[in-house]
């Protein structure tokens, strides 16, 4: 896909610019004035029965969060962004952390090339949205092949339920804007003016068609939605 001429660039960033250190130093404290990313990632660990023996991917890993508290669950975590700034960051907490065996890719969804034998899981938390839809669906077919048969996607993003829409995408930046301010808030305004997020009956289709059986499909709020896939229905 790589090598194709019409492919998307996925490293041109869109919207909120990754690329950029300050949006990588303010991004751990201005996540955490709405969210609970320990607790978060407790939850997604929990959920993907994480073996010692398994490896996981972490598709736009940013700093690195998931990565480092999944690393002592598993044997090892392949980080992919496609920010750089974003990556020694997330290189700096590892280390910091002591934790080695993380591996650091500058790659993302549509570019990354998976040259180990499949992995047991798949984790994507609020990146997705970064790819338009068609590019959505060719993310998860190369998602799809990397995972070993009994392999596990977790996807968690803003993902927009149909009813009630646009009130939602309302309620949710006055939301943002009572937790952090006008950064939050334009933070949010930004996400839905430019950036990809989709319905979640798309989601839903998209993740069918790549040849995933859907587990568990939650929403929050009407805007955030997370799934639990698996590769075969045999799985479920
Ligand atoms: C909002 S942050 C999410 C970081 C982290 N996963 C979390 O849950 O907090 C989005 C990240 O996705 C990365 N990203 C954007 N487009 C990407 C792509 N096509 N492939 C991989 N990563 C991408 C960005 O560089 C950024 O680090």
């Amino acid at each position: 896909m790589e090598n194709k001429t019409w492919v998307y660039d996925e490293f041109k960033q869109v919207g909120k610019d990754y690329s950029k250190q300050y949006e990588v130093a303010v991004y751990d404290s201005s996540h955490a004035d709405f969210r609970d990313v320990t607790a978060e990632n407790n939850a997604i660990i929990d959920k993907l029965d994480v073996k010692k023996d398994q490896t996981i991917i972490d598709f736009g890993s940013g700093t690195g969060a998931f990565a480092i508290q999944a690393a002592s669950h598993c044997e090892k975590v392949i980080a992919v962004d496609v920010s750089e700034a974003m990556l020694d960051m997330a290189k700096q907490k590892a280390k910091k952390a002591g934790v080695s065996n993380i591996e650091f890719h500058h790659a993302g969804y549509l570019s990354y090339d998976h040259k180990l034998k499949p992995v047991d899981a798949i984790i994507s938390s609020l990146s997705f949205h970064h790819l338009p839809d068609f590019w959505k669906g060719m993310a998860l077919q190369r998602i799809h092949s990397m995972l070993n048969p009994a392999g596990k996607f977790y996807l968690y993003d803003v993902i927009i339920e149909y009813k009630n829409a646009q009130k939602n995408i309302e309620a949710f930046i006055e939301s943002q804007a009572k937790a952090g301010g006008d950064f939050l808030r334009e933070d949010a305004e930004e996400h839905f003016s430019e950036e990809f997020s989709t319905f979640d009956w798309v989601i839903d289709g998209l993740l069918q068609r790549a040849g995933f059986t859907i587990l568990e499909k939650e929403n929050n709020a009407g805007v955030f939605g997370s799934y639990l896939c698996t590769k075969n229905s045999t799985n479920s």
